[in-house]
């Protein structure tokens, strides 16, 4: 599978995000992840459907859009409305996880559940058939600039070998660096999710490029 960047809009400049997202356009994003919060599910508050509405126009790769919130099946409607292309929302959050899921790929966006790191794998086992894509949590969501919590990357070995031969994507979120990327990829993960590591940097097109070929060094094929 390719292995795809996501720059995560939390860790850019909140005064300007259309030209942070061109600039992470620019540095090569396959994806613009979006963390949306509530400051309920999670203590921040970030930004909601209506920004990124307006941020829409802006992005020419798929939008990613990951619901820290109590209350996701709310914000479906609007997140379709701004041709955003993945929702992932909480294993955590989601009393009925079937519902929110098929709501969420009614509207023709692939849906994915992410799980917190302290969170068992068991939450997702009746779930493996029904999602596009995992979000496996490797800090505890809410902030950038987290080190990565290291057993997370057993347990994305454990779901890979749970999702079998099927080429579903995990996608990895939290403290992910040129230092671990390689390690990330080996494990399973397909899509790596980056704030600090790039928009933390001066040259985000070089920060994005060495993260790549960290990345890359460890897929298989
Ligand atoms: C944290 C968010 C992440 C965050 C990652 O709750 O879900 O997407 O932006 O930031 P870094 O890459 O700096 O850990
Ligand atoms: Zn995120």
């Amino acid at each position: 599978m390719k292995i795809r960047i996501a720059p995560s809009l939390l860790s850019a400049d909140f005064s300007c995000l259309a030209r942070e997202v061109e600039a992470a356009e620019r540095a090569g994003a396959d994806l613009i992840h979006l963390d949306i919060m509530d400051g309920h599910f999670v203590p921040e508050v970030t930004f909601g459907p209506l920004v990124v509405t307006s941020l829409a126009p802006h992005c020419h790769v798929p939008l990613d859009a990951h619901l820290m919130v109590n209350a996701p099946a709310a914000m479906l409607e609007a997140l379709a409305a701004a041709h955003v292309s993945r929702v992932a929302v909480h294993v955590e959050a989601c009393v009925h996880l079937h519902s929110v899921v098929n709501a969420i790929q009614r509207r023709g966006i692939e849906a994915g559940v992410a799980i917190n790191p302290a969170t068992s794998l068991h939450l997702l086992s009746e779930v493996l058939d029904l999602s596009d894509f995992f979000l496996v949590m490797s800090v505890n969501p809410g902030y950038g600039g987290q080190s990565l919590i290291s057993e997370c990357i057993a347990k994305i070995e454990r779901l890979r070998r749970m999702i079998g031969p099927r080429p579903l994507d995990i996608t990895v979120d939290g403290g992910v660096d040129v230092s671990n990327a390689r390690r990330l990829v080996e494990a399973g993960a397909t899509t790596l999710v980056a704030g600090s590591a790039v928009f933390g940097a001066v040259d985000r097109a070089q920060a994005l490029t060495a993260l790549r070929q960290a990345a890359e060094e460890g897929a298989t094929e």
